[in-house]
């Protein structure tokens, strides 16, 4: 049997996470897959860099164009982040040359999943992406797979591990905030641009991403209403913790009267609840389905293992030969959404 060949581009928290995988668990991912994956080429900015894996046996790509081309690689495995330069034009290069691709970048996706995806319908690949929202937990499985059935009528969560890590170890260690952003960071939490974490622009992200999955809508990532953490303060936490209550970066996106609602802004949640029970790094998220009512998918969001157990999950998915469209239906048939001006949370 052939073996799926993987061209890896970014060797950072979540592409090591990714080799190790690959190389711990081969003959785990070859029953699984029903044939071996392996991992024929690699890319990153920085050869010399010191990695904390093997890299001796692939071949080295500095540029990740070059790599998403090779004729040795079956699927492009995007993990270097940001929404415009190298991911892109990789992606784009690859879909070209006929790979599929595995990415965990809900940036990209956020702002140009609508031509990723049709451009990929066109040429007949496939994009994977579970990773790119609430890390290892496979709540776009749940969405397309599991809840196919049910017209879903909410999506709610707290689906940044960084903002809850910030918010809860303010708290449950009494630390200033710079050393529990420096706690994250030292986890792999942080977005290479970690405005993004707490402007609640990476949670806004992955919640446009949901709901275009959720809703049949093209992603309308401009219309989240959005709102970070960094105005709160340990006072507001301590406050709010006296009345019962915990502060969380909550999303929220369901279909009203008005049209599609989307928002992404600390809330205060009862502290005895699910969500005010979260605690460091930690997503949740909560879909409701018409014939299903809710259920909850709860775990780690974010960080090396959790996040390359999702690409991993996409990349056995691929080599068994599942071939989803990008949001669970073909791209063309995804609707413009009619976003609603949502009332204050
Ligand atoms: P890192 O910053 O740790 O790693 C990024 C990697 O990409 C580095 O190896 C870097 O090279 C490489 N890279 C960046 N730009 C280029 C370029 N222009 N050309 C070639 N290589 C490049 O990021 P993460 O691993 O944390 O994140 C990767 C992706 O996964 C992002 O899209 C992020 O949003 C997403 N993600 C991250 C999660 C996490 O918990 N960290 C969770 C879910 C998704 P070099 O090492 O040489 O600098
Ligand atoms: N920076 C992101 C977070 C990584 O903290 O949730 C996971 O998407």
């Amino acid at each position: 049997v052939s073996p799926l060949r993987l061209g890896i581009a970014g060797l950072g928290t979540v592409g090591i996470g990714v080799v190790k995988i690959v190389q711990r668990h081969a003959d785990l991912l070859a029953v699984r897959s029903g044939r071996p994956v392996v991992i024929t080429a690699v890319s990153a900015r920085d050869r010399t860099k010191n990695r904390d894996a093997d890299l001796s046996g692939y071949a080295w790509e500095t540029d990740p164009v070059v790599l998403a081309q090779r004729d040795d690689v079956d699927v492009f495995v995007e993990l270097m982040g940001g929404h415009e330069g190298a991911a892109k034009n990789a992606m784009e290069a690859a879909l070209k040359a006929g790979k599929d691709v595995v990415t965990a970048n809900k940036a990209l996706l956020a702002h140009h999943g609508q031509a990723l995806a049709e451009s990929a319908e066109a040429l007949g690949r496939v994009i994977r992406f579970e990773a790119a929202v609430a890390g290892g937990i496979p709540v776009i499985k749940a969405l397309t797979e599991g809840l196919a059935g049910n017209a879903i009528r909410r999506v709610m969560g707290v689906m940044n591990g960084t903002c809850n890590y910030i918010l809860t170890r303010m708290e449950s260690a009494g630390l200033p905030y710079e050393t529990v952003f420096e706690e994250a960071r030292a986890l792999g939490y942080l977005e290479a641009d970690p405005t993004l974490d707490v402007g609640g622009i990476d949670a806004g992200h992955k919640l446009a991403i949901l709901a275009a999955i959720a809703f049949g809508t093209k992603v309308s990532f401009d219309a989240v209403q959005l709102e970070g953490i960094g105005k709160i303060s340990i006072d507001d936490i301590r406050r709010a913790d006296d009345m019962g209550y915990k502060i969380k970066l909550l999303g929220v996106a369901q279909i009203t009267g008005r049209g599609l609602e989307q928002r992404m802004m600390p809330c205060l949640v009862p502290s005895s609840s699910p969500f005010g029970q979260l605690q460091g790094g930690t997503n949740m998220v909560l879909l409701e389905g018409d014939s299903i009512g809710q259920i909850v998918l709860r775990g780690a969001g974010a960080g090396e293992g959790p996040t390359a157990s999702a690409v991993m999950g996409d990349v056995v998915d691929l080599a068994r030969g599942l071939r989803m469209p990008t949001f669970g239906q073909p791209a063309a048939t995804l609707a413009d959404p009619v976003p609603a001006v949502a009332s204050a949370p």
